[in-house]
């Protein structure tokens, strides 16, 4: 290989994505097949989680959101919806303080108060403890759904513009998506470069919908919990060799 091919491989190999968002799905496939309850293979996706995170964190990605909880995922029994989030309340109590110590920063995408309230005084805890840190960002969906999102953000719109405070006019592109949550109130996270969907399923399940329109997609066969570190960052770094052009040539 040429010095100046082996030059701009190298330098592809280095263009981390800033933004990666993960679809982590399989957690029941993987209970199945492994003859446990639902409840232990999202607690074996919890752990994959804490994995993925590590990784993302030491590859240099910026910003890590991971689809945790949908909107739509009330619909499944009162038992596994339970254990999602007593799941949400031990990782908070086992991990933050290692989160922290890493200056990760801990931010909530979707209607997280409605969620019961145990599960929300943990994530008040962890929002509130990582909030100054300025490490790796990472955002968990929860009781998130991308057309309530951009309802929600259409709302808020339009009672701004009831009250004059915005010309209809002047709405733009941009002032959806701040106030999106991934806008002004989380600090205005990037839309993500890469969405990464596990389990063999390729659909966006209402994730990131405003959010996705230029990302790159890339699925795995893996069920979530199987999901390696070694995989994730071989996704990431084929990333590197795409070249997006965001609707231009
Ligand atoms: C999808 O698998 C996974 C979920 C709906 C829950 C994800 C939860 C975790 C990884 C653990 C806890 C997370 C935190 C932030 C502590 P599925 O149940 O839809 O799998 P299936 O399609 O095989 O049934």
């Amino acid at each position: 290989m040429s010095a100046d091919k082996e030059k701009d491989k190298m330098e592809a190999q280095n263009k981390i994505p800033r933004h990666v968002a993960i679809i982590m799905d399989g957690n029941g496939r993987w209970a199945q097949k492994h003859n446990v309850s639902r409840i232990s293979g999202h607690n074996a996706g919890m752990l994959a989680m804490k994995e993925i995170i590590k990784r993302a964190d030491i590859m240099g990605i910026k910003y890590l959101t991971v689809y945790a909880f949908s909107t739509e995922n009330w619909k499944r029994s009162a038992e596994e919806v339970g254990g999602i989030f007593g799941l949400l309340v031990k990782y908070v109590a086992s991990e933050l303080r290692e989160l922290d110590e890493n200056n990760v920063k801990v931010s909530i995408l979707g209607d997280y108060k409605s969620i019961p309230r145990s599960a929300v005084a943990s994530i008040e805890k962890a929002l509130d403890t990582t909030k100054d840190n300025d490490g790796l960002f990472f955002n968990i969906a929860l009781n998130y759904g991308g057309r309530q999102e951009i309802t929600r953000a259409a709302r808020k719109i339009a009672k701004l513009a009831i009250q004059g405070l915005i010309n209809p006019e002047d709405v733009s592109e941009d002032t959806v998506s701040e106030y999106l949550y991934t806008g002004e109130e989380n600090g205005n996270i990037p839309d993500p470069d890469l969405i990464i969907r596990t389990s063999g399923e390729e659909r966006m399940s209402n994730f990131l919908l405003w959010q996705c329109a230029y990302s790159e997609l890339a699925f795995s066969d893996s069920l979530w919990p199987d999901f390696t570190p070694e995989e994730f960052e071989t996704i990431v770094r084929s990333y590197a060799g795409r070249e997006r052009r965001f609707g231009g040539r």
